[in-house]
């Protein structure tokens, strides 16, 4: 396109405030009828019926939500059904033969695999039957360590398969992160691999799982581990460590009933990052999550059975959860696994396999949409990316230049874009378009799903004027939702329920789930979600914890205090600035700087790398001495400074802001 041509088309774009789905999607979308929104609130919470049918159950359930105790709601209770069994076994009839995970790895020159329904099915059940040799019981935690390789997803749904809850830890994350949460759902088995391909390396991961094991305070019964590098890594194998394609082969052909599931029996555990230094363990159960991800994978992705969907997300985070396992495969799509990263070798991998694979939908986060922009739209140009249907965004709110050059470059103008808000905790998608029923705003993620009662409320509760900000709330319980962090009630409604809740009453109505963002609703009743409220941080779309890092930095030897904030970036959305003090006789300088990166690498991982470490000698506080972080994040975006009339040290400030400047 000449450039004068595509600057006037950027303007009108600018200009432009809705979009319009088009005829050809609406025609043909999963769904597309505006009365959805109505008779779900009228027929509230029976509506959710409609989830539980895209389902198959063993058991009938006798009560679509039990709310006697809340916020400990219960989804249809009575009922018994099994993930593995709904996202295999009841394909296998009419789709056997199609392909439910293509697979490609990051080395060019390597074969993709293909896993058909039938195959898939079969590795489940094999390596369902080993996990069941080796012990592993209903409802006993599998951690598992691993990459996007298909044997993630093979394992998981094994676990669905003998009623195993799984506990994924992002393979990004250190062995320290690793050790905490094997020690906090005392899962005694792990199952992980030698390494990947990442930029074309071939990155060890063994050790690193090894180093996690050495910090488990239980015993770990068996550790599984799949040999990815082959050549490339010789892994050293320890005493109770079984390799995979051993086990898998010693059950060849083995086939194992998948368990009878109560409908609230947990499904899986995920931890993530809260407000403080301990991750949470989210609990997700068999019912209420499967329907859930099932439902909106049908009514906002548009999955059909015949599609080839593509997701971009890591399966160590939720996203991969919901929108790569079970949704997809609930429906009997057929679903992407992509094992690298977007650059490698080339800018227009991503792109490139589009196109390869003929993919209907593509699911990706707005970090990565930033980086590709900066890449520049000579890479999809490349590709003939006509088989896209619908896009998608999730992790963090998008800006609208992101918005529409996704909308230009990879939509070609004729896919609706779905900007999805929802949490780990939610389990799936809250608040987005329904993509064959809503126009789009840019920027705003929409108006909340049928049936997903999302207020923007103001400190008292109270739901705020059109354009102001506010907090996000969610007024009724929904099936996807968390039913408590692992072991720990408390903590449950302390940190989600308390802020908006009368937490001595038993009557639904006085509780509201409060998921620690901020808003704004405008007119139409579309949401624009402006961030996270608490203490964490959104780093390419990925959740962490300020206190997390902090505590990670003031365990390295020198350091004697440190505040940890989040400032702009304009591809990883935020950056992590950390603000050190440290003790007397220790030098500030690249040697110290380097110590404190390697802390927080260990401790958590790569991911959490500070962007800046700024030493001062104090760090501005209170005179009740609470440190203002309001002031370092300005200090971090070279903003102008805040009112520093509250402050102890006001000096500071400038002091710290100078440094920044240096940097
Ligand atoms: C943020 C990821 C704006 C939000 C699925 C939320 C978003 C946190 C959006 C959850 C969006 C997610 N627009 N912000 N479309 N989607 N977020 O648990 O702050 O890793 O609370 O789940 O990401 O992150 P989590």
């Amino acid at each position: 396109m000449p450039e004068e041509q595509d600057v006037e088309l950027e303007a009108r774009l600018a200009d432009q405030e809705r979009f319009v789905p088009s005829e050809s999607f609406v025609s043909q979308a999963n769904v597309s009828d505006d009365s959805v929104y109505e008779t779900f609130e009228e027929e509230w919470p029976e509506c959710w019926e409609q989830a539980a049918d895209l389902l198959d159950w063993n058991e009938e359930y006798d009560t679509v939500l039990d709310d006697s105790n809340p916020p400990f709601y219960e989804w249809f209770t009575g009922g018994e059904l099994n993930a593995s069994a709904n996202c295999l076994d009841r394909h296998l009839d009419e789709r056997g033969d199609e392909a439910a995970i293509e697979w490609v790895g990051e080395p060019t020159d390597e074969e993709n695999r293909t896993y058909t329904y039938e195959e898939l099915h079969r590795e489940v059940n094999e390596f369902a039957a080993a996990l069941k040799e080796m012990g592993v019981g209903e409802d006993d935690v599998v951690t598992m360590y691993m990459p996007m390789i298909p044997e993630l997803p093979i394992a998981m749904l094994a676990c669905a398969r003998i009623g195993a809850p799984h506990s994924v830890v992002f393979a990004g994350f250190s062995a320290d992160a690793l050790a905490t949460r094997m020690n906090s759902a005392d899962s005694e088995y792990l199952v992980t691999c030698d390494g990947y391909y990442r930029r074309g390396d071939a990155l060890e991961h063994k050790a690193k799982a090894d180093e996690g094991l050495g910090g488990v305070e239980h015993e770990v019964s068996d550790v599984v581990v799949v040999d990815r590098l082959g050549d490339d890594y010789d892994h050293p194998m320890g005493e109770n460590h079984r390799d995979y394609d051993d086990l898998v082969a010693d059950h060849a052909g083995a086939e194992v009933e998948p368990v009878s599931r109560d409908a609230e029996d947990m499904l899986f555990l995920m931890y993530t990052s809260g407000t403080t230094g301990q991750p949470k363990g989210v609990k997700h159960t068999t019912g209420g999550y499967l329907a859930w991800t099932a439902w909106t994978s049908q009514a906002v992705l548009d999955i059909k059975p015949e599609d080839t969907y593509f997701c971009s997300a890591d399966i160590g985070w939720i996203t991969g959860h919901s929108y790569i396992v079970y949704g997809p495969l609930s429906l009997g799509t057929t679903t992407m696994m992509y094992e690298g990263t977007p650059d490698h070798p080339e800018q227009d991998r991503l792109w490139e396999i589009i196109e390869e694979y003929e993919a209907d939908q593509l699911y990706t986060a707005p970090t990565a949409i930033r980086a590709f922009m900066k890449w520049g739209s000579e890479y999809p140009d490349k590709h003939d990316l006509s088989s896209l249907r619908l896009l998608g965004t999730v992790g963090e709110p998008i800006n609208p230049r992101a918005w529409k050059w996704y909308y230009k470059h990879i939509g070609g103008e004729d896919c609706p874009i779905i900007d999805t808000w929802w949490q780990t905790e939610t389990g799936g998608m809250m608040v987005t378009t329904l993509p064959g029923v809503k126009d789009m705003k840019p920027g705003s993620a929409g108006p909340p799903l049928p049936g997903v009662d999302v207020q923007v409320v103001d400190t008292d509760g109270e739901q705020v004027e059109p354009g102001r900000a506010g907090h996000l709330t969610v007024q009724k319980p929904w099936p996807g939702m968390l039913r408590t962090l692992y072991q720990n009630d408390e903590r449950y409604v302390e940190e989600y329920w308390a802020e908006y809740s009368d937490t001595d009453s038993d009557d639904p109505d006085d509780w509201v789930y409060f998921p620690e963002d901020g808003a704004k609703i405008d007119e139409d009743g579309y949401i624009t979600v402006l961030g996270r409220v608490d203490d964490v941080l959104n780093v390419s779309g990925h959740r962490l914890g300020t206190m997390e890092i902090e505590s990670a930095i003031v365990g390295v030897e020198g350091v004697a205090e440190a505040a940890v904030v989040g400032g702009n970036h304009d591809v990883k959305g935020e950056a992590v600035y950390a603000y050190v003090i440290t003790e007397d006789g220790y030098e500030e300088g690249d040697e110290m700087r380097d110590r404190i990166v390697e802390g927080v690498e260990d401790a958590i991982g790569p991911i959490a790398r500070p962007e800046a470490v700024v030493f001062t000698p104090e760090l501005p506080k209170t005179r009740s001495g609470k440190i203002m972080r309001r002031l370092l994040e300005d200090v971090a975006n070279g903003e102008e400074l805040g009112n520093t009339s509250t402050l102890r040290n006001p000096e500071i400030v400038s002091e710290i802001a100078s440094k920044v400047g240096d940097d």
